[in-house]
């Protein structure tokens, strides 16, 4: 494959509300983020990946937007935006803007005119359909919970709305709505941003009335319509949301020949520790040889036809190393582990904040500290349902989204040095101890083993280029596969869990970048080893 920029480029994703407060009202802001370029500088990404800043009623955080072309007063102006982009710019970093277009607000302009009237202009930009008597077209559900169709008096008909009530999904089978699409995303690439994330975009060819949402007929029609219209012939980072895609549907997406997106965020991986056909809140423990599966297909079934986003964490995903590591004695270790077995591997790496300092999970220990709607909607949904209030906790504890959404961790002071007012979500107690100064005074630091990872990105083709080849599938502690390009091998090797393993390689190889300090860059025996806690190196094998 022809390279791009992005195949070399490490993308941090910031969540602006959570990032830095730059003005003390409690949320983060654009100037808070522009404060911070020399830290993000420091690290060596080159992409962000902001969610979303636009105007928002924020039923969803953000991800309902009520106009595409303003910013939303408490993040800041167009004005400061434009120097947020301008500013990254200079230094080398490039703003990919969230695209949340499988719907709006219902407090955008559209919705507020479509739901007056089936003669307005703008009704057939959403999609509606009348019940008989009153009741929903269908069973179809919302992934917030409860139905997908929500009555509208005004018209004596039902919406669809894939996510909350207050999220009206888009008509993509009107012609209008794809034209207005394409323009907003010309206005926004003509600011020079350097990308898109697509939000959910696997549902924008839904059939409805079939009771298709993802994956649906048109969706590859509409993303290439999208990439002539737009960013074709730009030099972008596309990526698209697509948590129902197997790496059949990962070629079609992301095939250059194709020319639809550069890549996209598969999900996979992250539904196996939840009880398959059930939903994410429905526990069961990860088992390592699964995951080495599902990575490994991706791995190998992507190669030449398309490129693969690298992540563990968004801001919809439990912290990792809460998740799978260990956030307790073996923090450090494992998010070094963690970070070692996924930067080792073919893609674009993407960095949640926080990431960077081993950020966990929240210690939540009532509902009323929940948030988001995901998390509200399932309490009660449960509850009705007669679950036990401790289940519904566990569930919660584990998987909600809020995990990920606690203020950045600046250091040791006040609100963890994110705002000096009232926080708009608590900051989690841990961050006297885990926090960004620490980690930039400690050269052990988690940050700073980042640092290295993204460093050697850009001075290493094999992790650009090299093959991919999964080690010992059947070993169930060990996580171990070789990169090969140009006559060069490297072996990367992961002890997935706290308790030391043997490890056996015939052969020798010098030390790229080791979580335990003893490792030297001199030449290694790698017969006959015990792996220790959480133990995690590259190698570069001897030929
Ligand atoms: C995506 C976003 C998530 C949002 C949802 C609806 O999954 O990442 O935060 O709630 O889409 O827009
Ligand atoms: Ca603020």
């Amino acid at each position: 494959m022809e390279e791009k920029w992005w195949m070399r480029s490490v993308v941090y994703q910031i969540y602006p509300r959570s990032f830095c407060d730059s003005n003390q009202d409690g949320v983060g802001d654009l100037n808070g983020i522009r404060s911070k370029i020399p830290y993000l500088k420091k690290l060596g990404i080159d992409v962000i990946w902001l969610s979303p800043v636009y105007e928002s009623p924020n039923a969803d955080n953000g991800y309902d937007i009520s106009n595409y072309y303003a910013i939303s007063p408490e993040f800041g102006t167009m004005e400061e935006m434009k120097s947020l982009i301008r500013e990254c710019r200079e230094s080398g970093i490039r703003i990919v803007m969230d695209l949340v277009v499988n719907h709006t607000s219902d407090e955008h302009a559209w919705f507020l005119e479509a739901k007056k009237s089936e003669d307005s202009p703008y009704r057939d930009y959403y999609i509606w359909r009348k019940g008989e008597a009153g009741s929903p077209p269908n069973d179809l559900r919302a992934c917030f919970g409860g139905s997908a169709w929500e009555y509208s008096e005004e018209t004596g008909a039902h919406y669809l709305h894939l996510f909350g009530v207050k999220q009206p999904d888009l008509n993509w089978e009107n012609d209008a709505v794809r034209k207005e699409i394409w323009n907003m995303m010309n206005y926004w690439i003509d600011l020079g941003i350097g990308g898109f994330r697509m939000d959910v975009i696997d549902l924008i060819g839904k059939v409805p009335d079939q009771g298709i949402t993802g994956n649906g007929p048109m969706l590859h029609t509409y993303l290439q319509e999208m990439n002539r219209e737009t960013f074709g012939t730009k030099d972008l980072l596309t990526v698209g949301e697509c948590w129902g895609a197997d790496p059949e549907k990962g070629r079609m997406y992301s095939d250059p020949a194709r020319r639809e997106l550069s890549m996209i965020f598969q999900f996979e991986q992250s539904m196996l520790d939840e009880q398959p056909g059930k939903e994410k809140w429905d526990l069961r423990p990860l088992q390592l040889r699964e995951l080495k599966q599902v990575f490994t297909r991706w791995q190998t079934e992507m190669e030449g036809h398309g490129w693969n986003s690298l992540f563990w964490n968004n801001h919809d995903l439990p912290r990792i190393v809460s998740r799978w590591g260990d956030d307790g004695v073996y923090r450090v270790a494992s998010a070094k582990m963690l970070a070692t077995l996924l930067h080792g591997m073919k893609g674009t790496p993407y960095i949640y904040q926080g990431e960077e300092i081993g950020m966990t999970n929240m210690p939540f220990h009532s509902f009323t500290e929940f948030q988001d709607i995901e998390s509200l909607n399932m309490i009660q949904e449960r509850l009705e349902k007669g679950y036990l209030p401790e289940e519904i906790m566990k569930s919660l504890r584990a998987k909600s989204r809020d995990n990920a959404r606690t203020p950045m961790q600046w250091n040791s002071g006040l609100q963890a040095g994110f705002t000096e007012g009232q926080p708009w979500c608590p900051v989690n107690p841990n961050y006297r101890e885990i926090n960004a100064a620490r980690a930039l005074r400690d050269q052990d630091s988690i940050f700073y083993y980042y640092q290295k990872l993204i460093n050697l990105r850009k001075t290493e083709d094999i992790l650009i280029y090299g093959s991919y080849e999964l080690l010992l599938p059947e070993d169930e502690n060990i996580y171990a596969y070789m990169r090969a390009w140009q006559g060069k091998k490297w072996l990367i090797v992961c002890n997935f869990y706290k308790e030391p393993v043997p490890f056996s390689y015939e052969g020798t190889g010098r030390t790229i970048l080791s979580n335990y300090k003893e490792n030297s860059r001199t030449i290694q025996n790698l017969n006959n080893r015990n792996l220790r806690p959480y133990e995690a190196a590259i190698y570069e094998l001897e030929m």
